[in-house]
C-alpha cells in the first residue's frame, strides 16, 4: 500500500539556512520560537515497504537518509532500498543530492523530463559529473503521461502533470518555462484506489492540475510562502514567489483559496516551505490559521499513510 515519507519538508536553503538571520531562522536557532529544523525537499514513496522512489534528490540527502532506517541497506555489501530517483525539476535543492549517490554499484535509474536532463547536462552539468562515478540510466517522463511500472513504485499508478512554475537561474529557459521543467504527480495506489497529489513547486492554477487535486485523497503541495512578497518583507530578496515559481498561500488566487474549495474530506499539508515562512512558527497566528483550515504543514520524517483520512486516525 502507498506510503509517503518525508524526507525534507522545507524549500531550497532548509530551515534554518546556513546564512539567514531572519525572524524564522534566528527565532529556530536561538529557541525563541517554536519551530523544527527542516531540510531540503524530498519524500520517498513505497508500494511494499521494501523497495522505495525517490523523489528529487535534496543536498541533505546522506542526513536524510541516516534520519531514515527504512531506506537504510540491509543485503550484500553494496545496496540501496531506493529503487529509482524521479525529478520533478532541475532546481538545486531537488537535484544535488545525486552527486551524493556517486558510489552507487549500478548507475542510478533516473526518470525526468527531456528539459530537466537537459538543465541537467548543460548549466547544471550533474549527469556529466555522474557519468564519471555510478552513471544514471535515464528513462524519460512526458508530461501528460502516466506510467505504472517505475521501479520501487509498486502498484502505483504515476500520473505526471506539467506545471507552471520557473525554470532554474542556469536554464535558457529562466522566466520563460516550457512544459516540463516543473511537473507534479498524481499518484494512485492501484490496490485500493487512493491518491495523493504532490507538487513542491506550483505557480499557477490551472484546469488539470485542480481536476487532479479534485481527484486526490491527499494533496501535498507547494507551502513555500506565505505571502507574495515575503522576501522582499524580509530584507532578503525583491523576487516575489510567483516570480520564483511559487503559488503563495495567501492573497487573491493564493493556495488557501483552492484548498478551501476541495471537499473536507481531503487531507491538505503544505511542503516545500520557505525559511521566512511564518508558518514555520507553530505558535503564529498563520499556523493557527492553518489549523482552523484542517490544513498540515509537512515535517521531516512525517509518514503519510494515504489509507487514512487524517493524521494519527487508522482506516479501521
Ligand atoms: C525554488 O524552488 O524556487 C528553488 O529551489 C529556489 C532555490 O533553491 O534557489
Ligand atoms: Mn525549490
Ligand atoms: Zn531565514
Amino acid at each position: 500500500m502507498l506510503k509517503i515519507r518525508v524526507l525534507g519538508s522545507a524549500a531550497g536553503g532548509g530551515f534554518p539556512q546556513w546564512n539567514c538571520n531572519c525572524k524564522m531562522c534566528n527565532g529556530q536557532r536561538t529557541g525563541s520560537i517554536s519551530a523544527q529544523a527542516r531540510t531540503q525537499s524530498s519524500i520517498a514513496v513505497t508500494g511494499n515497504e521494501k523497495d522505495w522512489l525517490l523523489f528529487n534528490a535534496s543536498p541533505d540527502i546522506l542526513t536524510q537518509l541516516k534520519q531514515t532506517p527504512q531506506l537504510q541497506p540491509v543485503q550484500g555489501v553494496r545496496d540501496t532500498k531506493i529503487a529509482s530517483i524521479f525529478l520533478l525539476d532541475a532546481q538545486i535543492d531537488h537535484t544535488t543530492g545525486l552527486l551524493m549517490l556517486r558510489e552507487h554499484a549500478q548507475p542510478l535509474c533516473l526518470w525526468c523530463t527531456e528539459p530537466v536532463k537537459e538543465d541537467l547536462s548543460t548549466g547544471n552539468p550533474l549527469l556529466n559529473v555522474l557519468s564519471h562515478y555510478a552513471g544514471t540510466q535515464w528513462h524519460r517522463v512526458e508530461p501528460g503521461n502516466c506510467y505504472d511500472a517505475i521501479p520501487g513504485a509498486h502498484d502505483i499508478k504515476v500520473e505526471v502533470l506539467p506545471l507552471l512554475s520557473n525554470a532554474p537561474p542556469y536554464s535558457p529557459r529562466r522566466d520563460h518555462p516550457v512544459p516540463g521543467d516543473t511537473v507534479g504527480v498524481l499518484m494512485t495506489d492501484n490496490t485500493n484506489d487512493r491518491s495523493v497529489f504532490y507538487a513542491p513547486g506550483l505557480g499557477q492554477m490551472e484546469p488539470h492540475v485542480w481536476d487532479a487535486m479534485q481527484r486526490a485523497n491527499v494533496v501535498l503541495v507547494d507551502g513555500t510562502m506565505w505571502t507574495d512578497n515575503e522576501m522582499q518583507e524580509a530584507g532578503i530578496s525583491a523576487r516575489t514567489a510567483r516570480a520564483m515559481g511559487h503559488l503563495p498561500q495567501t492573497g487573491e488566487g493564493g493556495m488557501l483559496e483552492w484548498l478551501g474549495k476541495l471537499p473536507s474530506s481531503t487531507r491538505k499539508i503544505l511542503i516545500h516551505i520557505n525559511n521566512t515562512n511564518p508558518i514555520l512558527d507553530e505558535n503564529s497566528s498563520q499556523r493557527a490559521e492553518l489549523d482552523r483550515q484542517n490544513i498540515e504543514v509537512a515535517y521531516d520524517g512525517m509518514l503519510i499513510d494515504i489509507q487514512e483520512n487524517k493524521t494519527g486516525t487508522s482506516s479501521n
